[in-house]
């Protein structure tokens, strides 16, 4: 198995190339990031002196690179995008060329150098958004709200077309939010345990009320481990974490762990556009695959917890050089 990984600096990708080199021998990855302010290569430090890891720096949207690194793999997994929903709001332009261009890129030269596989990790959010009833499925029609989910929906049919046109064994994955080491401390989860830890308050977008559902990262990725090996080429497969949870709720969760209480929120304006409500059915993926997640909610956010106040000397820096105050 020799992957092209993309993207494989950020948060979930750094935990895949992890769980793969640490499940297989026989496993060889080359990981292309660009390492934008969400790229951190530390993440994947332990690795320095593995000779199945090679790290290169550069951009999905470099042709020349691109063409170079898929003659030497057989399987391109790509998880390189901008991934924040609230920069997309304020400034949306390399969403639209790292999502859409880049994958687009990708699936080219995929093409042109003897159809290699090609499994892309898409979002929930490509389906809109959900009332208090249902559930998103491999089914539901595709309704964007952000530029993000935009972009990523753009991507997703390109990644379909080449499927549908010329035959490149692709899959795709549409999975709901994901928390565990080394996300972001810009995203909700991360964000809420570093500002307590900080003394700070947990920002609240609105009344909290909006609903996610939560899945473990390295459930996510044992997805994924599945889908390469042994996913139906050109299907699809929607991934869950069955913990639904509203934001406000979930602040209490983490201010509980801490001892806190509803002193430490601090509500603030809304998200543009801010969608109410994810949840996955994940019966095909379970039914198909054998799937199923492994980490339960609570236990897998007090690890999450439990790392994040270990792992300071990780979040700390990123915080104060990229966090500004990012208007919703
Ligand atoms: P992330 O923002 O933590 O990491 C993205 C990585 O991509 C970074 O290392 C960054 O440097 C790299 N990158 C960005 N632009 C690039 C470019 N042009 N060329 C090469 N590398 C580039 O993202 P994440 O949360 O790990 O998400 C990974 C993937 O999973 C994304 O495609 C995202 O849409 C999808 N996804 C995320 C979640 C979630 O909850 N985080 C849920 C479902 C799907
Ligand atoms: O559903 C999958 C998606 O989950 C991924 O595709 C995205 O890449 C990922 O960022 C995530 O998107 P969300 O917008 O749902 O995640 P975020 O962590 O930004 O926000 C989670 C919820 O918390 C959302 O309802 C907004 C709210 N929120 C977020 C922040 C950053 C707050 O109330 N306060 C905050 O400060």
């Amino acid at each position: 198995m020799k992957l092209l990984v993309t993207g494989g600096c950020g948060f979930i990708g750094s935990n895949f190339i992890l769980h793969m080199l640490n499940k297989y021998k026989n496993c060889k990855i080359i990981n292309l990031d660009k390492l934008t302010y969400a790229g951190n290569s530390n993440n994947l430090s332990s690795l320095k002196n593995n000779s199945n890891y090679r790290f290169v720096k550069g951009d999905i949207c470099d042709k020349k690179l691109v063409n170079k690194l898929i003659k030497k793999i057989d399987t391109i997994v790509h998880f390189a995008a901008e991934s924040h929903v609230d920069r997309s709001i304020l400034k949306a332009d390399e969403f639209v060329k790292t999502n859409v261009l880049g994958t687009f890129t990708l699936l080219v030269a995929a093409l042109r150098n003897g159809k290699k596989r090609f499994h892309h990790i898409s979002t929930d959010e490509v389906f809109g958004d959900l009332g208090n009833k249902g559930k998103f499925s491999e089914k539901t029609s595709y309704n964007p709200h952000s530029a993000y989910s935009a972009s990523k929906a753009g991507s997703d049919h390109l990644v379909r077309a080449y499927f549908h046109t010329h035959n490149l064994p692709i899959t795709i994955s549409n999975c709901s939010n994901n928390f565990g080491p080394y996300q972001f401390p810009e995203k909700f989860i991360p964000l809420a345990i570093t500002n307590i830890i900080e003394g700070r308050k947990i920002p609240i977008y609105g009344k909290g009320l909006n609903i996610r559902d939560w899945i473990y990262v390295d459930d996510h990725n044992e997805a994924i481990d599945m889908i390469i090996h042994k996913g139906m080429i050109g299907e699809t497969y929607c991934i869950g974490g069955s913990s639904e949870i509203k934001n406000i709720d979930l602040a209490r969760l983490i201010l509980k762990h801490f001892k806190l209480g509803d002193e430490m929120i601090e509500y603030v304006s809304d998200r543009k556009g801010h969608d109410f409500r994810y949840a996955i059915n994940s019966t095909k993926i379970k039914k198909e695959l054998g799937w199923k997640p492994r980490h339960n909610f609570k236990a897998g956010l007090k690890k999450t917890i439990n790392w994040y106040k270990k792992n300071q000397d990780w979040w700390f820096p990123l915080k104060k050089r990229v966090i500004k105050n990012i208007t919703r």
